[in-house]
This record gives structure tokens, sequence and C-alpha cells, in this order.
């Protein structure tokens, strides 16, 4: 497998005004935008071919994986080598592809703009705001489940039944002698009263091929989009022989919605805290800020 698929067409509603005229996937955690990290993790993982579905403004995001002649000149011209190396590594990092999503009608949807680019292989998706903490990387372990499972896989969280809500939520079953568990049921955004479970599905996928046409006869669902969640669960029924069966790994490390302005802010803090470069500073710095007064006014 050596595709990723990262939907990056969202209004990012969420995060108004900063989104108004910029993906939320391009703004920045800690120096580079969250987009950045995401195409890091599949690259980690092995898949060096990268498909962005893109919707409006989508220049920042070519722009950021391309080159800059004039900015790799005017770096070379003052020898700032760290910062050269900086900006020419993001142009090398993958093979970057666009698509566009003319329109941006669900995640779903978002999915199916890459099946010409896919064709009949499995494929990785990531979501372009949702990060994964470095040191908690899981989409290898879950192209291993692919590989001895085949279908597709999940990557489930758990999380406290008040937050389910905001989630697509897996009903589940334990695989005995194995580190996943099998897919039964999906639901998007339950409520608490008729979530299946405590398990949230993030945003990282492993998925068969069978998934595009699944996708094209899946009617809009929740909200008038077409839902991934909604393709999902018409995957967990299906036969393994056409495609079908869903599994997950249950992800228990650090991960940050960054088109959430809380969890965004956790990133940003977490993430600058853990650099080698900047930490030792911003953790002094953060300690006396948490140990203030104007910390512990209301
Ligand atoms: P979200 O539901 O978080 O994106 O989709 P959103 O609709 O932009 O969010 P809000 O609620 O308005 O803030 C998860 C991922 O799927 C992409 C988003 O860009 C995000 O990376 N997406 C969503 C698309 O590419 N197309 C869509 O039609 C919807």
């Amino acid at each position: 497998m050596t595709k990723a698929v990262i939907p990056a067409a969202g209004l990012g509603t969420r995060f108004l005004p900063a989104t108004k005229a910029t993906p939320k996937e391009m703004l920045p955690v800690v120096d580079r935008p969250a987009i950045q990290y995401v195409v890091e993790e599949a690259v980690d993982a092995g898949l060096d071919d990268v498909l962005i579905i893109t919707g409006r403004n989508k220049t920042t995001l070519e722009d950021h994986f391309d080159r800059a002649p004039v900015l790799e000149r005017t770096l070379s011209t003052k020898q700032d080598h760290d910062r050269l190396a900086a900006v020419m590594q993001v142009a090398e990092l993958a093979q970057v592809h666009y698509t566009r999503q003319g329109e941006p009608r669900g995640l779903g949807h978002a999915v199916l703009c890459a099946d010409m680019h896919v064709g009949d292989e499995p494929f990785a998706v990531l979501l372009g705001d949702d990060l994964i903490d470095t040191r908690n990387y899981v989409l290898s372990q879950m192209l291993k489940v692919r590989e001895e499972l085949g279908g597709s896989v999940l990557c489930l969280m758990e999380v406290h039944e008040s937050q389910i809500h905001l989630y697509g939520c897996a009903a589940v079953t334990p695989i005995p002698g194995l580190d996943a568990v099998k897919v039964t049921d999906l639901v998007e955004k339950p409520d608490t009263e008729s979530a299946p479970s405590n398990l949230a599905v993030i945003g990282r996928y492993v998925l068969d091929p069978a998934v595009f046409d699944v996708l094209r006869n899946t009617a809009p669902g929740r909200g008038d989009e077409i839902q991934l969640t909604d393709a999902l669960k018409t995957l967990a029924g299906m036969d393994p022989a056409q495609g079908g069966g869903v599994h997950g790994v249950v992800f228990k490390g650090r991960r940050y919605d960054t088109g959430d302005k809380q969890s965004y802010l956790q990133a940003t803090v977490r993430l600058a805290s853990a650099r080698a470069d900047l930490g030792p500073e911003f953790r002094t710095w953060l300690r006396e800020f948490v140990g203030s007064k104007e910390f512990a006014e209301d």
C-alpha cells in the first residue's frame, strides 16, 4: 500500500473567523501547518503518494508543499541553512497530488473524490485536521491489521459518554488473540442514550477500495452530507469476498482535533512543550504562568 488520501475541503466553521479565507488544515501548530504533521505521519508509515482533497482556498495548501524559488534563493544568499532545509524538506516530503471537491458534501463525498487516483487498491485516509502525536503513531499498526484480516480498519478511541455525540461511534466485539476488534455497527454522532459504546471513530482509516462503490450508493445522511460512517456501516455488513468487513484498533495515545479551538490550543501547548528546541524555555514560562496570579484569576 502506498497511497494516502487527506480530505481538507471542509468549511471549518468551528474555527471561524480564522478559517474564513484559510483552510483549517493550514492553521499553524507551533511552526508548521496542521496538515504537514499529517503528511509526515503518512510518510512515516510508508505512504508517500499523498492525495489532498481540497476545496476553496486551495492555493496556500499547494504552495506549502511546492518549491518556493524566491524564498529559497533569499535564504541561500543569507546562508540561513536551517530555515532553507526546513523549507525544502516540505517540498520533498512526498509526492503530493490534489483533487478538488466542488462542494463540501461530506467526508464520504470527499473520499469518493479520490477514486480515480486510488483505483483498485486499499488506501489510507488521514483527516487533515486530526493530529496524532508523533510519539503515538498508529497507522502502521492499522496497516498490519489490514494485512492480517483484510477489509477496512478504523482507529477507535474511548471518549467520555458526554462527548460521543461529536463522533462516529462503533459497536465492537473482541477478536481473540489479536490486538484488534471486529466492528459490528456504526452510528454517526449518536446522542448518549443511543450510542452503542463509548468508542469514537477518529481520523485515521485504512479502506478497502470496495468503499467507492458503497459511497456511490450512499444517500446523504446526517446533516444532509454523504457520511463515511454510513458507508463503513454498509461495509461492516458485507461479505469479505466483496471487500467487506471492518475492524478497529483501539488507540490510547495523544490526539488533537485542530478544527476545534480547545483541542487546537492543547495541541499547541503539548507539542511546543515536547520540542527539543523550544520546549525547555516554553515549559519554564508555562510553569511560571500557571503559578501566577493572572492564571489563577477567573
Ligand atoms: P469536519 O466535519 O471536521 O470538517 O470534517 P468541517 O465540516 O470543515 O468542520 P466544521 O464543523 O465546519 O468546523 C473532517 C475532515 O473532513 C474534511 C475536513 O476538511 C476535515 O479534514 N471534509 C469534510 C472534506 O474534505 N469535505 C467535506 O465535505 C467535509
